[in-house]
């Protein structure tokens, strides 16, 4: 971490920054480990505040620690960073006035879904954007995000290490021209052949996936198939 040349991040983390776009009062960077996506906001001033959040008290002391010593508190600074050492379901978010983007990523869609119902619940008059990158358990998230009447404002497809990452930035501000898709609708949008190979390899891992889910008599996922079933890639633009 340094606050004069740019933070290396990961290709994953690098596609997620780069989806924040506008301008915020403050961006909670939860569950941040050891701040990465944060540090980078921060070193863009991408926001008046940065707020790192984690639930491991040893991370944010050590955090605390590298940010005190690259970005030193200036009152000069167009951007100033806090740390909460707290499970990121109890985001304080009313004690701060103005636009807030709360990112969460690199944690189960389960866990996802459970923090930002959770955050929502906490804060219900407020207009919160959320930049969500789970992994796994993508549809449910999904569901839940449709459910509480959240709008799409993007959504990417990211690989990285042969691994397949949805990324979305929704917002609690309903518009009913930016629905969120229950298996996703921009990502499976390419406008190179290399886009619509992705897209492919990560619709038929997911199809493979729920059918093995669905060997076990038990599984409720046909719907689920069906679903995904239902999509097509259409063949690149060029
Ligand atoms: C794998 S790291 C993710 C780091 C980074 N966000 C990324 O995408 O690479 C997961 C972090 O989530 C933290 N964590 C898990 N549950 C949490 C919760 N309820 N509230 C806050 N932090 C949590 C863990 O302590 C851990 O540091």
């Amino acid at each position: 971490m340094s606050s004069d040349t740019k933070i290396k991040l990961g290709k994953r983390l690098q596609h997620i920054e780069a989806m924040v776009s506008e301008h915020y009062d403050h961006i909670w960077d939860c569950c941040c480990d050891h701040g990465l996506l944060g540090a980078a906001l921060l070193s863009r001033q991408a926001a008046s505040h940065i707020h790192f959040v984690d639930a491991a008290p040893s991370l944010m002391h050590a955090l605390e620690i590298k940010l005190s010593r690259f970005y030193p508190t200036n009152t000069e600074s167009n951007s100033h960073w806090h740390t909460h050492c707290l499970d990121a379901a109890t985001l304080p978010l009313q004690d701060f006035n103005g636009r807030h983007l709360v990112i969460i990523a690199g944690v189960g869609g389960d866990l996802m879904t459970e923090l930002v119902t959770a955050i929502h619940q906490k804060n219900p008059i407020c207009n919160i954007d959320f930049l969500l990158c789970p992994v796994h358990h993508q549809f449910t998230l999904r569901q839940q995000l449709i459910q509480l009447g959240f709008s799409l404002k993007n959504e990417i497809l990211i690989t990285e290490n042969q691994r397949f990452y949805e990324a979305l930035l929704v917002s609690t501000a309903n518009n009913p021209h930016t629905k969120i898709h229950s298996v996703g609708n921009l990502i499976w949008q390419s406008n190179t052949p290399q886009q619509s190979k992705i897209a492919g390899d990560y619709l038929q891992k997911t199809l493979a996936h729920y059918n093995r889910i669905q060997l076990n008599p038990e599984a409720a996922v046909q719907h689920i198939i069906d679903a995904y079933s239902a999509i097509t890639i259409p063949p690149h633009s060029y």
